[in-house]
């Protein structure tokens, strides 16, 4: 059972989410129309005004913290889902930026930020906090500091958030269970085929070192393998700049 909990504002529903973990529910999502304090991946902000879906999804799988590696990729299964809900409800393509950027026609069109809270050895909750970009304008989109889209504007229909957010949490609750059981194996291949770095050459920024290489493989734990100048490099997490 799904439960939702609305705000027409709020600083940021991941933050809410991590507050009151104790006493939110499994498969509760928080949805805001507002965010005053919207967070990004790697301390940024995220573009947080009416009309967007702004959603954090908690989920509280029964695993403890020395396992919280095998639900790394839970943000990959994200990325995954959300690729199908652009593919089959707007015919829309899209591409994903290691980790979890997604990007139609060059440009980002939503992201996930996930949070875990640990207590001790017993992990209270995940959080996977989406921001989707469905109604916007070309003059409120300029004030995205990167290339951005929105849904509207490359369907040409306005968006209606609410079916947007039932076929998205349909998809992902369809094959959940499986993913818990099989981890990233479930969707390594359609991840692959959906990233848009594989072969190319890329730089990544892991907090204050960067690599730059081949982006030659996403291994099955989901972390990005280089190739830089013949050295094999590992990444968990960072950000591609290019
Ligand atoms: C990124 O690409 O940097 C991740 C963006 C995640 C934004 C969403 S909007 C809902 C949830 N609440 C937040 O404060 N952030 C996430």
């Amino acid at each position: 059972m799904i439960k939702k909990i609305y705000f027409s504002e709020i600083e940021s529903t991941n933050d809410y989410a991590v507050k009151n973990i104790e006493h939110i529910q499994n498969k509760t999502v928080i949805i805001a129309d507002v965010q005053t304090k919207g967070k990004g991946r790697n301390g940024r902000s995220w573009f947080s005004e009416k009309n967007n879906l702004l959603v954090s999804l908690v989920l509280k799988p029964q695993i403890n913290s020395s396992d919280i590696s095998g639900i790394n990729t839970l943000v990959h299964y994200a990325a995954v889902i959300l690729s199908r809900v652009f593919k089959k409800k707007y015919n829309l393509d899209t591409e994903i930026k290691w980790p979890n950027d997604l990007r139609a026609d060059g440009r980002k069109i939503a992201g996930i930020l996930t949070e875990a809270v640990i207590k001790g050895d017993c992990v209270q909750g995940i959080i996977i906090g989406i921001g989707v970009n469905l109604n916007m304008n070309e003059k409120t989109i300029k004030k995205i500091n990167q290339p951005a889209t929105s849904l509207n504007i490359l369907t040409g229909v306005k968006i209606n958030k609410d079916e947007f957010l039932d076929f998205f949490l349909n998809e992902f609750f369809l094959e959940y269970n499986k993913f818990l059981e099989q981890g990233f194996s479930l969707i390594e291949e359609e991840y692959k085929m959906l990233s848009m770095v594989l072969g190319k050459k890329v730089r990544v920024v892991v907090s204050d070192k960067e690599y730059c290489g081949i982006a030659k493989d996403i291994d099955n734990k989901g972390q990005l393998v280089l190739n830089c100048n013949d050295k094999e490099e590992i990444i968990n997490i960072g950000d591609i700049l290019c």
